[in-house]
């Protein structure tokens, strides 16, 4: 913009001075420059060429109809000029390659799995149930197809669309593009808001963030799950989160924080307690999460799988009762405990069993996350010590091995 408004002024100052034939070579070299620049730089942003060409939020002759509210499709192009670190981090990650290791190539168990969900390669390229975990699906040219792989969106909430979070998210003044220093305290306030709203996913809503990750790693599809598909990721939310995946440089882009910088600087919180209340609620959103799946389950080969991490989540949260007792995981224990001894066997109620526990873990695990700021919990740090930081092997084979 900056750059066109220099030009026509340029263009302008010379018109009076009657050069006009100058004038006009001038402004068709200016015009291709700029043209040659800013195609330039969208290739030094593209992470993902074929998709930005299309990126939602910067192109105007994508359909009306396609641009609605939480539109998926926003890429990793259009947060880099913002964000180059989290980008370049990203792009190490297991998430980032997903695509091209199990739905690009139709080999081994991808051939498998597919086969016997009914897929074919071309399905697994567009709107296939694989690709809702191991990629990013957005509409092009009216399809749907994969853009991506697990992309920021698919942890930070979809982005697209004109009433989207990222719209909001980048403009620091109703009308003026002002440099972010320049907003003031109120507009601030009501941009984060508007985003949240929005449903943007920020580092500060540990519940919604722990929640993506469960919605992939722990997987629910009884016929996937039969066809050899792993049910559940070993994930624990303190290490899957601290390994390959951090990427916290919002106050410093050469050091990625422990925690997230933007959130330490705001809340004055720090690294200890963010592990903390990260063990806690991670651990109360697996559980939900497998409550959701158990109420859903009828496979008899399926559901001692989901009721195994049951168990094992309920058994964690009771140890972490013993050692920092709080209401919310007292409440959610004393409601699970007593289920044991049907959970392993498939009943007719099932479904509004687990349906309405599911529902009391969610509204505990927000008390305790707007309650607790992990500064009461330290009497966990002796079992959340056991939880490194994860690193998938891919990524330990390129990066870690010297
Ligand atoms: C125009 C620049 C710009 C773009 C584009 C941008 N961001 Fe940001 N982002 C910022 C700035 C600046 C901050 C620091 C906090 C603030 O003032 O909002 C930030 C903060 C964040 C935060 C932390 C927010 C919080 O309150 O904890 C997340 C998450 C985030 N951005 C994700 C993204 C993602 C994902 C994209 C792409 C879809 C993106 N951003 C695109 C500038 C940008
Ligand atoms: C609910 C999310 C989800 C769905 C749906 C899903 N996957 Fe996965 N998949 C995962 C996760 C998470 C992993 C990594 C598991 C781990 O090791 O922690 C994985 C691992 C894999 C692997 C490597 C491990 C192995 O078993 O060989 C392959 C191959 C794979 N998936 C293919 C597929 C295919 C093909 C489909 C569709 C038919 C599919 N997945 C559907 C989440 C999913
Ligand atoms: C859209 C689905 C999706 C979401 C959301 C997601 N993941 Fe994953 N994640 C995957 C899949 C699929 C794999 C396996 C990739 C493969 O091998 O193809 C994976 C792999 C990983 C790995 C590497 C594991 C290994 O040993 O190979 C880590 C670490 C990880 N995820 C952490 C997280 C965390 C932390 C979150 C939440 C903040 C999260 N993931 C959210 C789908 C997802
Ligand atoms: C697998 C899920 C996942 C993906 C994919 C993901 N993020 Fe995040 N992001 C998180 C989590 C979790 C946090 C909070 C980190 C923590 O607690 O250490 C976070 C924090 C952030 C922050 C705040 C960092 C700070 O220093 O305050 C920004 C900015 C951000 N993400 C941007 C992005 C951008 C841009 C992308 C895409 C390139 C992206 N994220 C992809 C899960 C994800």
């Amino acid at each position: 913009m900056q750059r066109k408004f220099l030009i026509m002024n340029l263009a302008h100052r010379r018109f009076r001075s009657l050069k006009q034939v100058h004038c006009l070579l001038t402004m068709i070299v200016c015009l291709f420059l700029q043209i040659s620049v800013s195609v330039l730089s969208e290739k030094m942003y593209a992470t993902e060429p074929a998709a930005t060409a299309t990126a939602f939020v910067k192109t105007a002759t994508e359909k009306q109809s396609e641009q609605t509210k939480n539109t998926m499709g926003v890429v990793a192009a259009d947060c880099k000029k913002c964000h180059p670190a989290e980008v370049a981090t990203w792009m190490k990650t297991v998430h980032f390659q997903s695509p091209d290791l199990r739905l690009y190539k139709f080999e081994g168990n991808t051939i498998k799995y597919a086969t016997a969900m009914g897929l074919t390669s071309a399905d697994l390229l567009a709107d296939s149930i694989c690709a809702d975990c191991h990629a990013t699906k957005a509409i092009r040219d009216g399809q749907v197809k994969v853009i991506s792989g697990v992309s920021c969106e698919k942890c930070h909430g979809a982005a697209g669309g004109d009433e989207g979070w990222l719209n909001r998210h980048q403009s620091y003044h109703s009308s003026m593009p002002i440099p972010r220093a320049d907003e003031t305290p109120e507009h601030r306030a009501e941009r984060i808001k508007a985003c949240d709203n929005a449903g943007m996913i920020r580092s500060s809503n540990l519940y919604s963030l722990s929640k993506a990750c469960f919605n992939c790693h722990l997987v629910g599809n009884e016929k996937l799950i039969a066809a050899g598909h792993k049910a559940a990721s070993a994930f624990d939310f303190v290490s899957w989160s601290s390994g390959e995946v951090r990427h916290n440089f919002l106050v410093n882009k050469s050091d990625n924080a422990d925690a997230p910088s933007l959130w330490m600087e705001r809340t004055g919180g720090n690294s200890e307690n963010r592990r903390r209340m990260k063990f806690v609620v991670g651990t109360l959103v697996q559980l939900e999460k497998a409550l959701r799946l158990r109420a859903k389950a009828s496979n008899p080969a399926v559901i001692p799988q989901l009721s195994g991490i049951i168990a094992a989540a309920n058994g964690k949260l009771t140890q972490i009762n013993a050692i920092a007792p709080t209401p919310e995981i007292q409440k959610v224990t004393m409601l699970i405990t007593p289920m044991f001894g049907t959970l392993f066997a498939p009943l007719p109620t099932d479904k509004e069993t687990y349906t309405k526990a599911a529902d009391e873990v969610a509204t505990q695990t927000k008390l305790f996350a707007e309650t607790h700021d992990g500064s009461t919990l330290a009497g966990l740090d002796s079992m959340i010590n056991q939880l490194p930081p994860h690193y998938s092997q891919q990524y330990q084979d390129k990066y870690l091995k010297n």
